[in-house]
């Protein structure tokens, strides 16, 4: 049997998100310049979106470029928002054609005049599509996210909108950038690091990690594929017994 044909379709997970890692190394390995890592990673994304477009996943979330990543050498922090520009103008017809929503999340602010144009260009051509939506986290760490929520929250208490004893998890998530968007039941990481650098840590209470040794410009489709099926040998327990669970299911 197919890896494919392993896969559960009536337990997809609905959101999937995935840390991106390895692109240097993947060079580095090949005697090459990280930035070659880096464009060779723009064909896995390619790749994976297609992948999980093709399965019915709803939404992907993919960790493109973290806070922590500004401290990069200059150069290569260049290299990777000009390979942005790039990799937005060139794919967007493709994105249109799987019927992918994009949507962005991180400190826009911070990028530079031309990436903030080609994702509005992208962000609105692909306003009109219905089918998975892909978020991609560029300038973005979770405690970034929190300092923002948690300002945007106090000056509505100041305000007097929101009542700070009536704070409970529903406001903090409407406050988030991933409001509307369910939690990942699934986070990938690539290239055998074994930790989360910043990403989505409220929106990853529950979810299920999987890591894998193989670097991002090597993830295919059938790297998704096993991610999934590990996934769904897991039980999600949520805080309950086992066999809670299986009365819920039955
Ligand atoms: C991930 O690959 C891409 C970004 C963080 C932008 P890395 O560039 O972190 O690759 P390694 O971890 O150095 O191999
Ligand atoms: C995490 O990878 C960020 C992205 C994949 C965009 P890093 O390579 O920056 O993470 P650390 O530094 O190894 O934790
Ligand atoms: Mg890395």
């Amino acid at each position: 049997m197919s890896l494919k044909e392993q896969i559960n379709f009536d337990r997809l997970p609905v959101h999937i998100a995935i840390i991106m890692d390895g692109n240097g190394r993947w060079a580095l390995q090949r005697g090459e310049d990280r930035i070659y890592g880096h464009q060779k990673g723009v064909e896995a994304v390619r790749t994976v979106i297609e992948g999980a477009t093709e399965l019915g996943i709803k939404y992907i979330t993919l960790y493109a470029f973290s806070t922590e990543n500004w401290n990069r050498p200059w150069n290569e922090v260049e290299a990777l928002m000009e390979l942005m520009v790039h990799s937005l103008t060139e794919e967007t017809d493709s994105l249109v054609k799987n019927n992918n929503i994009l949507k962005v999340m991180g400190d826009i602010e911070r990028l530079s005049p031309a990436v903030r144009q080609s994702l509005d260009e992208t962000l609105k051509r692909t306003s009109v599509c219905k089918g998975m939506t892909l978020v991609v986290a560029l300038s973005y760490s979770s405690r970034w996210e929190m300092v923002k929520v948690v300002k945007d929250i106090a000056h509505k208490a100041i305000s007097g909108e929101i009542d700070p004893d009536n704070i409970d998890y529903g406001i903090i998530e409407e406050h988030l950038t991933t409001k509307g968007i369910p939690d990942p039941e699934l986070l990938v990481r690539t290239s055998g690091e074994l930790r989360i650098s910043n990403f989505l840590l409220w929106q990853i209470a529950y979810s299920e990690l999987y890591f894998t040794e193989t670097l991002w410009p090597d993830f295919g489709k059938e790297e998704l594929y096993k991610a999934i099926i590990d996934y769904q040998k897991r039980e999600r327990r949520f805080g309950k017994t086992s066999e809670q669970v299986h009365k819920n299911e039955s």
